[in-house]
């Protein structure tokens, strides 16, 4: 039996709560940051393994980068715990979107999690997410999922719901307009090239960012050693003041299980 913690996190705090998670399974096993391109491989699982899966929400919906390696993955009625972390706006249909594509690679979602972060492009809303109250949450979620795990007869011929619209539309978010990139603080120590997960940084020239490609996903303002890297664009400072209005309400986590 081995825990498979599988993630994309570009600023961190997908991360925390994916390891606080695994840490209270209590089952040794392995741990992947699809940010990473070297640890997004195809893998498979066996129905005694358990694959901890959690992902950001954009735009309501996972990653599209991450939607399109789940046809990596390949259980044999492996069950898999799900986790939406997400910026204090809303998790929409991150998880019903992951446990769709999750089945129809063959894993049997057991349990799904929405939890709160700092939002990555806003870092004012959820700021200090996840809190002492959250990993509190997630210790009691882990435990849940464990004891769950340990007896498939109290799951088995069931299903797990989990909120979401059927039907939606994953390829309805088109990003946002807002595309971090240098300014005269930049030394050219390429180390934002190096993380960015879709070669969005010019090799020559790391202050320019290509639009198109950029997900906003804030890794390279993560690794900047001199913050040259960030959200530079005239409208960016009205549009955070408008989202942390619209987002002030302290929101909590919420856990789904399959029996
Ligand atoms: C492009 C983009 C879209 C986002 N969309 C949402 C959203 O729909 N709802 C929300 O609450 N947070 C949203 N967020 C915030 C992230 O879900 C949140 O900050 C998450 O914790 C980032 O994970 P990370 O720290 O592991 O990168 C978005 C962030 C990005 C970069
Ligand atoms: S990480 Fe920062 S300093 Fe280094 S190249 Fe990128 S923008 Fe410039
Ligand atoms: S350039 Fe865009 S895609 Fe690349 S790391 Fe920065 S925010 Fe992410």
């Amino acid at each position: 039996m081995t825990l498979h913690n599988i993630y994309f996190s570009a600023k961190g705090t997908t991360r925390i709560c994916a390891e606080c998670i695994a840490s209270h399974l209590g089952i040794s096993g392995d741990e992947h940051n699809w940010l990473n391109p070297s640890q997004r491989n195809p893998m498979e699982f066996s129905a005694d393994d358990l694959l901890l899966f959690s992902m950001p929400v954009y735009g309501g919906f996972i990653p599209r980068l991450c939607a399109d390696q789940i046809s990596g993955l390949t259980g044999h009625g492996t069950p898999a715990v799900i986790a939406a972390v997400y910026g204090n706006r809303h998790y929409d249909n991150s998880l019903l979107q992951m446990k769709d594509l999750l089945e129809s690679r063959g894993f049997k979602i057991i349990a799904a999690g929405a939890f709160l972060a700092e939002h990555s492009i806003f870092p004012t809303v959820g700021a200090g997410r996840p809190d002492e109250k959250d990993k509190a949450a997630m210790v009691n979620f882990a435990a849940e999922c464990r004891r769950l795990f340990d007896h498939p007869d109290l799951w088995r011929g069931k299903d797990l719901q989990v909120p979401g619209t059927p039907g939606y539309d994953a390829l309805s978010f088109k990003g946002v307009p807002f595309k971090p990139d240098g300014d005269e603080h930049c030394t050219g120590c390429g180390q934002c090239i190096k993380v960015c997960p879709q070669n969005a940084i010019c090799r020559s020239d790391p202050h320019i960012t290509d639009s198109s490609l950029c997900i906003s996903c804030g890794a390279c303002i993560s690794v900047c050693p001199t913050g040259a890297r960030n959200y530079h664009q005239d409208a960016y400072p009205a549009a955070k003041a408008a989202f942390e209005a619209k987002c002030a309400a302290y929101r909590t986590p919420e856990t789904f299980y399959i029996a």
